[in-house]
Order: structure tokens, then sequence, then C-alpha cells
């Protein structure tokens, strides 16, 4: 597995991610994590060893935090692997009823949530220390100083090592870089064959066809002139890339799904690894992060590190995601 840079840290990680989010079982926080769910996570993350992937992405509230103590189970079946790979948790999304019998899902960003959530993941991931730490989604509460004093604890105590962030626009990531003192080395956000708004964003300004509002102008843009990478989130849109089978139909995604089969045959690969070469052929070296829990397909998506596609077939995919021709 060919490797990309961290942002502006000394890492070298691999090119494509492995998302823990399904390994935890179900959303259920009553359900046990039984012996079956702990097993099959071992099998997907063994998996994602196997293909070369040395970064692991989770959240505090996946699987209610069990997809994070799923995975602590890899510690004991694989020795010394803990400084050989790359883990990175998130906070900031308080799931409802999580603190108080009647509170809404909310966003915090205060020093006690970052704090007391990164000081839960570690015990739940049975490790000393974060290596990457993303703010889930933005706090419209935010107080950014109160985030750095809380990044400049977890930094001094060991317990992070490098910052981020995820859903974040340019502005939100500017906001923040005035009051850290430490760089933001990744911008997590859904990207993929059927979700281009980062993409297209660029092409569909100031025109007046198709009439679109887009907020956000300029997030990879931004993160390319800043040195912070963009992982892509949902880079098979829930396998729909693969099935073309949307809630409702889309011609888009039949359409996509299509070009990515006849793409496949022609190249002897598999329907995953184009969808996946798709997002790595875009200079801004995205990081997809891969969410399927099937060892099968996380091999068949880790074919992408040595499929090429050429500017025609990059244009032809995305013409079809996008469901239009270009202006
Ligand atoms: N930052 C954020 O806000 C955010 C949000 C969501 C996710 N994430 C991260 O990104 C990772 C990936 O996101 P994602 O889970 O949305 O990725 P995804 O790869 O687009 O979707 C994964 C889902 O699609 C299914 N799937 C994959 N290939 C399929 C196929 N060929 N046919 C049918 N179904 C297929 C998988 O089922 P099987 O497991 O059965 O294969 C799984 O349920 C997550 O694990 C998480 O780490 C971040």
């Amino acid at each position: 597995m060919k490797t990309i840079r961290l942002g502006s840290t000394p890492l070298e990680v691999s090119r494509i991610a492995y998302g823990c989010m399904g390994i935890g079982g179900s959303w259920d926080r009553n359900d046990p994590l039984s012996v079956q769910i702990q097993y099959d996570a071992v099998q997907a993350i063994r998996a994602a060893l196997d293909e070369g992937i040395n970064f692991f992405d989770h959240a505090d509230i996946y699987c209610w935090g069990k997809s994070e103590a799923a995975f602590a189970a890899i510690w004991s079946e694989v020795p010394r692997l803990r400084e050989k790979i790359i883990v990175q948790s998130k906070c900031g999304i308080v799931m409802a009823d999580q603190l108080y019998a009647d509170s809404p899902e909310n966003f915090d960003f205060s020093y006690e949530h970052i704090i007391r959530s990164v000081d839960d993941s570690l015990r739940r991931l049975q490790t000393d220390y974060l290596d990457v730490l993303l703010l889930h989604r933005p706090d419209p509460l935010i107080e950014p100083e109160e985030v750095a004093r809380a990044f400049d604890e977890l930094h001094a105590s060991g317990k992070v090592r490098y910052f981020g962030v995820s859903n974040h626009t340019a502005a939100q990531m500017e906001l923040l870089r005035k009051y850290l003192p430490q760089p933001i080395v990744a911008n997590q956000l859904e990207v993929s064959l059927l979700h281009l708004h980062l993409i297209d964003e660029g092409i569909v300004f100031n025109q007046d066809h198709p009439p679109k509002v887009v907020r956000g102008e300029g997030t990879l843009e931004y993160c390319r002139l800043h040195n912070i990478t963009v992982q892509a989130w949902g880079p098979l849109k829930s396998g729909a890339v693969i099935t073309g089978v949307t809630e409702p139909p889309s011609q888009a995604a039949q359409d996509v799904a299509q070009i990515v089969a006849e793409m496949a045959r022609a190249k002897g690969v598999s329907q995953e690894a184009i969808a996946i070469a798709w997002l790595l052929h875009h200079p801004a070296k995205m990081q997809p992060i891969l969410g399927t829990t099937k060892p099968e397909r996380i091999k068949a998506a880790c074919e992408a590190d040595r499929v090429e596609l050429t500017r025609d077939e990059w244009y032809r995919l995305f013409i079809a995601g996008r469901g239009d021709r270009l202006p």
C-alpha cells in the first residue's frame, strides 16, 4: 500500500484508511458486545492490516462506544501492534439522552466534554494515547479558546499527538487556527462519486444552471493550501456507488454503478477499486476511509492502490455522478 504524509506531521500513513464505525455491531446501546461481534471486528481489522492499512478511524459515539471497545481486542491478537498503527478518534457529538434523560442530540466542543471524551476513548480502546483527535461536527457554540485549552492539556499529557477536524468549512478551520498552537492535520469530509459537493462547487460557482446553494466554498482548496489531509468518509455512499440502488432511485447512481462496473471489467479489478481509485486520483491526495465490515470488500477496495485512471475516465465518472454535463 502506498503511503501519504498526514498533514504537516511526519507520519507516513496508508493512503487508504479503515473506518471502524460498523465494527461494534449495532447502534442500540443496550445490545452487548457479543463474542460474534468481537470476532467479526478482529477479522475486519486483520483484513485491513493484511492489505497494508495502518490507519484506523474511530469516534467516541460509534455504536455507543462499542466500536472502540471491539477494536481493543486486536492488541492481544497481533503483538506489538500499537506503535505500528495510527489510531484516530473523534469527539464533539453528544447523543440524545447520553448525559441526562431529556437531553437532545447536540454538539459540544467545551473543555470538559473534549477531555472527558478522550479519557473515555482511551479507556475503551485500551491505549495510552490517540495519534489523532478530530472535532467531529462543527459546534455553533464553539469557543475556540476552550478548544485550545483542552488540546494543550491533551497534548502536554501525551494523550493526543495531533489534532484535526471533520465536516468543517474553510472559515471554521480558519477560526480554530487563530487560537490553536497545534496545526490542523486533517479534515474528514463526505466525498464520493455520489456525494460531489466539495468538488462540484468550484465548477457551479457563479452559474445559473444548476441552481444550487453552495456553502463552505473552497474547503478542498483551503486544505491543500494549508497542508490539511482530506479524509473522504462514505467513499462508497453506503454501497450505492457499486449497486446503483438509492432511495429514492436516482439515475446518477445507476449510471455511476454501470460505468464503474464497465471500467472494473475492462481493467480486471473490482468495482470497489474503481470507486476508490476515483477518489485517490484527486490531486488533494484524499485518504478514503473504508466503511465496509466485510473482509472480502476491504480486500476488493484496496485493489485501488494499483489502479490508475486517465483524465477521461475520471471525468466520465464525475459527469455521471453529478447527473449533468459540465457547464
Ligand atoms: N466524520 C464523519 O462525520 C463520518 C460519518 C460517517 C462515517 N465516517 C467514517 O467513515 C467510515 C466510512 O463511512 P461509511 O461507512 O459511510 O462508508 P461507505 O463505504 O460508503 O459505506 C459502508 C457501508 O456500505 C456497505 N457496503 C459497502 N460496499 C457495499 C457493496 N458493494 N454492496 C452493498 N453494501 C456495501 C457496507 O456494508 P458491509 O459492512 O456489509 O459491507 C457498510 O454498511 C466510517 O467507518 C467512519 O469511520 C465519518
